[in-house]
C-alpha cells in the first residue's frame, strides 16, 4: 500500500495514529510506528519538558519515524514547536490554529508538517502556508471537531489542494479505510481505535466503555462554547448538556470538565470523566495490539480496493 503519504513519511503502511491529549504517549505512540504506521505522541498542553522526554523514550522503543502532534492554541505551543527541532523529530501534526509561524524552523529542520484541518478554506491555507499534506477530520471523530463529516470533507478537500490528503473521523476498519481511500485520501488517521489498543494506558474502565459502545452512544458538548467535543455519554455530558441548554457561562462549563480527561485516561473515572471517543466507537470490538489493529485494517482495505476495478 504505497502511496505519497508513505513516501513522504518513510512508512510501511499509510496509518497514523491521531495524536490524543493523554492517550498518546510513547508506549502508543512507539508500538504504532515498530507495526509500521505513524505513532504521534500528543503534546496538548505538555510541558516542553515532558514533551521532550517523551521523545526520548519514544527513541528507546523504536528506530522507525514518528511524530508529535502539536495543538498551536496550548501557551506552550512555541517552545514544543522548538523542543521537536531539537530532539530531531520530523513529522508534526498541528491542531487548533494555523502552524504559519513556526514553518520556518520547521522547513529548515526538515520536518515534515501536517495540518489538521475540518473545512476546505483551511487546507487550501495551510496549504499556502507550506503544509506537505493535510489530515481532513470529519466531525464523527473523538475530541474537539469541526461540522463537516469525513464522507463530504475528504473528496472536497481532496479536489482543492495537490498535497496529499489523510482522512480522519469515523475510521476504524478495512471497510473505512478503503473508502478513504476510494474518496481521494492517501491514508488514514485513527483514534479512537487505538484508544483500545493493548499498549494504550487508557484505563480499563475507558477502553471497556468504547468496546460496549453502540452506534448513537457518543454525544457532542461544548456546540454552545464554540468548542465542540465529541465523549460517549455519562453522567458528566448529561450534566455538561443540561447545564448548556439552560445556557450556562463558559466558566461555568469548563469548571465542569476541568481535568476530567486526565479523569477519565488515568483515574478510570468512566461517570465523571471525559470518555473522549468518536462515533466509530461502536465498531471497535476488542482491545488488540499495535501490530493487530494495522494488519487488520490494511490487510481489510487492501482485499476491497483490489476489488474495485
Ligand atoms: C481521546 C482523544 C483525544 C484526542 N486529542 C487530540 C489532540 O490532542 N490533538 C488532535 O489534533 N486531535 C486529537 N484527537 C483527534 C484524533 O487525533 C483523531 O484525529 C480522531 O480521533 C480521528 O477520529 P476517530 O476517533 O473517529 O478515529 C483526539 C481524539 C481522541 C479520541
Amino acid at each position: 500500500m504505497k502511496t505519497r503519504i508513505t513516501d513522504l513519511l518513510g512508512c510501511q503502511y499509510p496509518v497514523i495514529q491521531g495524536g490524543m491529549a493523554w492517550v498518546a504517549e510513547y508506549h502508543l505512540a512507539a508500538a504504532v510506528s515498530e507495526a509500521g504506521g505513524i505513532g504521534l505522541i500528543g503534546a496538548a498542553s505538555a510541558p516542553p519538558e515532558v514533551v521532550r522526554e517523551q521523545i526520548r523514550k519514544t527513541k528507546e522503543l523504536t528506530d522507525k519515524p514518528f511524530g508529535v502532534n502539536v495543538m498551536l492554541l496550548n501557551p506552550n505551543a512555541p517552545e514544543v514547536a522548538k523542543v521537536v527541532v531539537e530532539e530531531g523529530v520530523k513529522i508534526v501534526t498541528t491542531g487548533a490554529g494555523n502552524p504559519g509561524k513556526f514553518m520556518e524552523m520547521w522547513k529548515q529542520a526538515g520536518v515534515t508538517v501536517i495540518p489538521v484541518v475540518a473545512s476546505v478554506a483551511m487546507a487550501k491555507m495551510m496549504e499556502r502556508a507550506g503544509a506537505d499534506a493535510v489530515v481532513a477530520e470529519g466531525m464523527e471523530s473523538g475530541g474537539h471537531i469541526g461540522s463537516q463529516t469525513t464522507m463530504t470533507l475528504v473528496p472536497q478537500v481532496v479536489d482543492a489542494v495537490t498535497i496529499p490528503v489523510i482522512a480522519a473521523g469515523g475510521i476504524a476498519d478495512g471497510r473505512g479505510m478503503a473508502a478513504a481511500m476510494m474518496l481521494g485520501a492517501e491514508g488514514v488517521q485513527m483514534g479512537t481505535r487505538f484508544v483500545v489498543a493493548k499498549e494504550s494506558i487508557v484505563h480499563q474502565n475507558y477502553k471497556e466503555r468504547i468496546i460496549k459502545a453502540k452506534d448513537i452512544d457518543s454525544e457532542v458538548t461544548g456546540m454552545s462554547t464554540g468548542h465542540p467535543i465529541r465523549v460517549l455519554r455519562n453522567q458528566m455530558t448529561r450534566e455538561y448538556l443540561k447545564l448548556e441548554k439552560e445556557g450556562a457561562s463558559f466558566e461555568e462549563l469548563e469548571q465542569l470538565t476541568l481535568g476530567s480527561l486526565r479523569k477519565a485516561v488515568i483515574e478510570g473515572d468512566a461517570v465523571h470523566g471525559s470518555l473522549m471517543a468518536g462515533q466509530s466507537a461502536g465498531l471497535v470490538k476488542k482491545e488488540q495490539t499495535c501490530q493487530e489493529i494495522i494488519e487488520e485494517v490494511v490487510t481489510g482495505a487492501r482485499a476491497l480496493l483490489a476489488g474495485r476495478k
